[in-house]
C-alpha cells in the first residue's frame, strides 16, 4: 500500500471501539485523511472525539451504511483508498430484543460497504484495503478447555453474533469472488474509556458508583477474555499497515476472567478509590435470569498476530481496569449524559 496520503474511511467512529481508532490515526498520521461515517444511535457520541475534531486531517460525515446511495455517494465524493469497518449494532442483549436491526446495519451495511468499494475502485485494487472489524463471538462459545484460532469453524449463537458472522463471510466472499484485498480481524472482549454502559464492565462502574445493584446473569461462572480498548487500536493500526491481505487475525488479551471474579475484582478496586468501606460493594451483586442461548465460555489464540505482527498487550487488567475506573470517575458529565434519555427505557425494559 502507498501510505503516503491514504483517505481513509473509518465506520462507526463515534462509538466506542471506533472513537480510538479514528483518535490513534488522526494524531499518528497527520499526512492522512481520516473521514468517520457514523450515523450517531444510542452508542455513537461526538463527545468521544471533542479532543481531535478541530484537527484538519479529520472530517466527520454523518451517515446511515444501510442506505446504498448514500455510501456510493460518499465513496464517490471522497474516493476513500481505504475503508476500516467498525459501524455495527454491537449488544448482544439487544439482538436478543431486536434482531432485526441488527441484520439492517451488520450484514447489509456491510454490503452497501462491500458494493462501493467494489464498484467505485474499479476492480483496480492496487493500494485499497477493506479492512472489516469482526467478533470472537462468531466462533460460538468453548469449554472449560481451548482457544479459537482463525481455523475454528464459526458457530455463531445469538442475532448478534450471526449478523458479524454473516458479514465477516460477505468479506470474504467479495475477496475470493471480485479479488477485494480485504483483512479481519477477530477480537475478544474490549473494556475501556467510552464504553456505553450497558456492557458488563461500564454498567457496573455505573451502577457501584451510584449504589444499584449489581445484575449478574445466572451464576455469573460465564468466562470472557478481556482487552483494554487502546490495545485493540494499537492492534488495527499494525494489522491495516502490516497485516497480509485476504487474512485473519485473532486478537486478544490472554486474559479470562470469569464474569463473577471480574465483578468481585472491580467492586474491590472502586471500594478502594471511592473510600468505601472493604466489601461494600460486592454486597450489591445480585444473581439475575439468565440471558438466553447465553454462551459459556470465549477465549482468543493470538499467537499468529503476535508470530506475524509483533503484536501483544500494553497493559495488564489490572493497569487497565484502573485506567478505566479512574475514566469514569473523572468523566462524570459524559456518564450522566449519556444514562440519561433512552437508556432509562432500555435500562427498565432490560432489568426492572
Ligand atoms: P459501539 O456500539 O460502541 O459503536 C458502534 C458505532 O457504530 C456507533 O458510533 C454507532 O453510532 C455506529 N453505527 C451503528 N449503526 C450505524 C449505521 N447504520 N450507520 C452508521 N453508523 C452506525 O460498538 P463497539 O463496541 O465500538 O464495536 C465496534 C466494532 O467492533 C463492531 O463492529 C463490533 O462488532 C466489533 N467488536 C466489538 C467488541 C467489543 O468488545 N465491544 C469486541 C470485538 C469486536
Ligand atoms: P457483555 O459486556 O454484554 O459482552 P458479551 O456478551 O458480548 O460478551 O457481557 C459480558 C459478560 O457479562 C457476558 O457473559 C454476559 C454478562 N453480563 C451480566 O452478567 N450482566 C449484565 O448486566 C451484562 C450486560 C452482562
Amino acid at each position: 500500500m502507498n501510505k503516503a496520503n491514504l483517505k481513509i474511511l473509518i465506520t462507526g467512529g463515534a462509538g466506542f471501539i471506533g472513537s480510538h481508532v479514528v483518535r490513534r490515526f488522526v494524531l499518528k498520521y497527520p499526512n492522512y485523511r481520516v473521514y468517520n461515517l457514523d450515523n450517531l444511535t444510542y452508542a455513537g457520541n461526538l463527545e468521544n472525539l471533542k479532543d481531535i475534531e478541530n484537527k484538519p486531517n479529520y472530517i466527520f460525515i454523518k451517515g446511515n451504511i444501510v442506505d446504498a446511495s448514500f455510501v456510493f455517494e460518499i465513496f464517490e465524493k471522497h474516493q476513500f483508498d481505504s475503508v476500516i469497518h467498525l459501524a455495527a449494532e454491537s449488544h448482544v442483549d439487544r439482538s436478543i430484543s431486536d434482531p432485526l436491526v441488527f441484520v439492517r446495519t451488520n450484514v447489509i451495511g456491510t454490503m452497501n460497504l462491500l458494493n462501493a468499494a467494489k464498484e467505485l475502485w474499479n476492480d483496480d485494487f492496487k493500494n485499497k484495503k477493506f479492512y472489516h472489524i469482526s467478533t470472537d463471538e462468531v466462533y460460538g462459545s468453548l469449554d472449560e478447555i481451548g482457544l479459537f484460532t482463525e481455523k475454528t469453524s464459526y458457530n455463531p449463537n445469538s442475532p448478534y453474533s450471526a449478523s458479524k458472522a454473516s458479514s465477516d463471510h460477505f468479506v470474504r466472499a467479495y475477496g475470493e469472488t471480485y479479488g477485494l484485498p480485504y483483512v479481519i480481524t477477530n477480537c475478544s472482549n474490549n473494556y475501556g474509556p467510552n464504553h456505553f454502559p450497558e456492557k458488563l464492565i461500564p454498567l457496573f462502574i455505573n451502577n457501584i458508583i451510584n449504589k444499584q445493584p449489581l445484575p449478574v446473569y445466572g451464576d455469573g461462572n460465564y468466562t470472557r477474555d478481556w482487552l483494554f480498548v487502546e490495545d485493540h487500536a494499537i492492534a488495527i493500526d499494525l494489522v491495516f499497515h502490516k497485516g497480509k491481505n485476504q487474512e485473519t487475525y485473532n486478537i486478544g488479551g490472554f486474559n479470562e476472567w470469569k464474569n463473577i471474579d471480574l465483578v468481585k475484582l472491580l467492586c474491590k478496586l472502586m471500594d478502594q478509590k471511592l473510600n468505601r468501606k472493604e466489601g461494600e460493594s460486592e454486597q450489591l451483586i445480585t444473581n439475575v435470569k439468565d440471558r438466553p442461548g447465553h454462551d459459556l465460555r470465549y477465549a482468543i489464540d493470538a499467537n499468529k498476530i503476535n508470530k506475524e505482527l509483533g503484536w501483544e498487550p500494553s497493559v495488564t487488567f489490572e493497569e487497565g481496569l484502573s485506567k478505566t475506573v479512574d475514566w469514569y470517575l473523572n468523566n462524570k458529565e459524559w456518564l450522566d449524559n449519556v444514562t440519561s434519555g433512552s437508556y432509562k427505557e432500555y435500562y427498565k425494559k432490560q432489568y426492572l
